[in-house]
């Protein structure tokens, strides 16, 4: 029998190290090495040296048996913020709130666990890209001169994890992740080895502590490369700022929540105190034009559960030998597709123009159910003709050229009608059966196909 020779084992992948190491080095966790017999268990297998008892397993349980332990939710008070958080910060989740710089993550965070903080819970705001005294100011300017929340300006990740521990705070904020960086590691701060292992090393602190810990992240100009993105599968709930920085408009959708739904907005203006929530936000990515301009076709999107009314403009132009299609707000490679269906199915030829689509206000739409928009906006810009006054459109349209419905299809009418739009054209399985006063002073066209959609844009000259 082999000499008892002392070796570390990770609980975690099983693999050995014949010294202590903070990191397994096979699988990356952190502090899962435990030390014992190298002496392997008797049937060996590919997981045979792990000693038995190093791995204790949970017990195996029917799922009725399992106690559905209800999360502990921490509203902020911010209602739109809760909204998207899904009721509240949630005790021992992780969030990662992304978006461009300067958007507003800073801002809304410190209104955020500076309403914590007042309401008795023990927070900290750990500040990696400003000083304290940037902080203070910050907080000054939102009118907190009196705020208690304690600020940690540390970007190493050992401190941080030492504060946590001491001060077992109840939310604490990394702004950003990006700034914090381990000894441990040889790669340099802010590269992906150390976003993701810091941000893995904080998650799993989260979850042993019960402390929510929000990470914020920037969205590199560069693409995703040591970005939110890398981090999103590891995080419980991964929200994104969207919004143009030039409107004052700022929104806030969740793109992934294990305790919540996802594609939920909350909608925020930026004023000279910081980010207020907008209660009724349907209207706000309207352009305002006193006359119909051509060009510009309103949907009603509905990603979460509130309908808002978006413009999409169109501008075709005659452009070169290889036509640009741009889009912003919207998806370029949907653009080609509607392109070829509008040729294919509605005669409507855009080979050697340029097409230009944006979502005004700088939303993002994602859903299909722009579809229709998109095509009238640009047909509507070809033909140099406005749309009508009041006039909305929504619905996916198909390679074959058929219009399909959209999901909650009446919803999205209702909130036409009660901002005062007239004329709809819509997928006909979305059209309402019978006549109901919720639609009132809406005059509702539904279509099957494109081509017929076109005519009926044609008819309303
Ligand atoms: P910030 O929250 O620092 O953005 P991020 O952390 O996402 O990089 O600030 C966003 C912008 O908002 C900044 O340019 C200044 C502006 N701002 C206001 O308009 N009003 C305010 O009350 C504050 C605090 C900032
Ligand atoms: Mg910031």
């Amino acid at each position: 029998m082999a000499k008892d020779k002392s070796i570390f084992t990770c609980t975690e992948c099983g693999g050995t190290s014949a010294r202590w190491m903070g990191k397994c080095p096979s699988c990356n966790a952190w502090n899962t090495l435990i030390e014992g017999s190298s002496e392997p268990a008797a049937g060996k297998n590919r997981f045979g040296s792990v000693h038995a008892s190093l791995a204790p397993t949970s017990e195996v349980l029917p799922l009725a048996q399992i106690e559905a332990a209800d999360f502990e939710r921490h509203p902020t008070g911010i209602d739109e913020l809760d909204r998207v958080l899904g009721g509240g910060m949630v005790e021992g989740g992780v969030v990662l709130i992304g978006g461009d710089p300067g958007i507003g993550k800073s801002t809304l965070l410190l209104q955020a666990v500076d309403a914590l903080q007042r309401s008795g819970m023990n927070t900290l705001y750990v500040t990696g890209e400003e000083s304290g005294a940037q902080v203070a100011m910050r907080s000054r300017r939102l009118g907190l001169p009196d705020s208690q929340v304690p600020v940690l300006p540390e970007i190493q990740l050992e401190k941080i994890l030492h504060t946590l521990q001491s001060r077992q705070p109840g939310i604490a904020i990394i702004d950003s992740i990006q700034t914090v960086y381990s000894d441990q590691l040889t790669s340099a701060p802010g590269s992906v080895a150390q976003v993701r292992e810091c941000a893995a090393h904080l998650t799993r602190t989260a979850k042993s502590t019960g402390t929510t810990i929000v990470l914020v992240g920037h969205v590199t100009k560069e693409g995703a490369l040591a970005g939110p993105r890398v981090l999103e599968h590891m995080v419980d709930t991964v929200l994104y700022f969207e919004g143009d920085t030039h409107s004052n408009f700022r929104l806030i959708r969740a793109i992934k929540n294990r305790f919540g739904a996802v594609n939920e907005i909350g909608v925020f203006a930026m004023t000279e105190k910081g980010l207020k929530g907008v209660s009724n936000p349907s209207a706000i990515f309207l352009s305002q034009h006193a006359e119909p301009v051509p060009g510009s076709c309103v949907m009603v999107t509905l990603e979460g559960t509130r309908p808002l009314l978006v413009e999409i403009q169109a501008l075709v132009d005659s452009g070169g030998p290889s036509p640009r299609r741009l889009s912003v707000g919207l998806d370029r490679d949907r653009l080609a597709m509607l392109l070829a269906v509008l040729h294919r199915h509605a005669g409507v030829a855009c080979m050697d123009q340029d097409v230009f689509v944006n979502a005004v206000g700088g939303v993002r739409i994602s859903e299909p159910a722009a579809d229709l928009a998109v095509m009238l906006a640009i047909t509507s810009s070809l033909r140099g003709k406005a749309l009508p006054k009041g006039f909305i459109a929504f619905g996916e349209v198909g390679l074959a050229g058929e219009v399909r419905p959209a999901p909650r299809g009446q919803d999205r009418l209702k909130e036409a009608a009660k901002l005062g739009f007239k004329v709809a054209v819509v997928p006909k399985a979305n059209a309402p059966k019978k006549n109901d006063k919720a639609f009132e002073g809406l005059t509702i066209y539904p279509v099957e196909r494109i081509e017929e959609a076109m005519q009926v844009v044609r008819g309303l000259d």
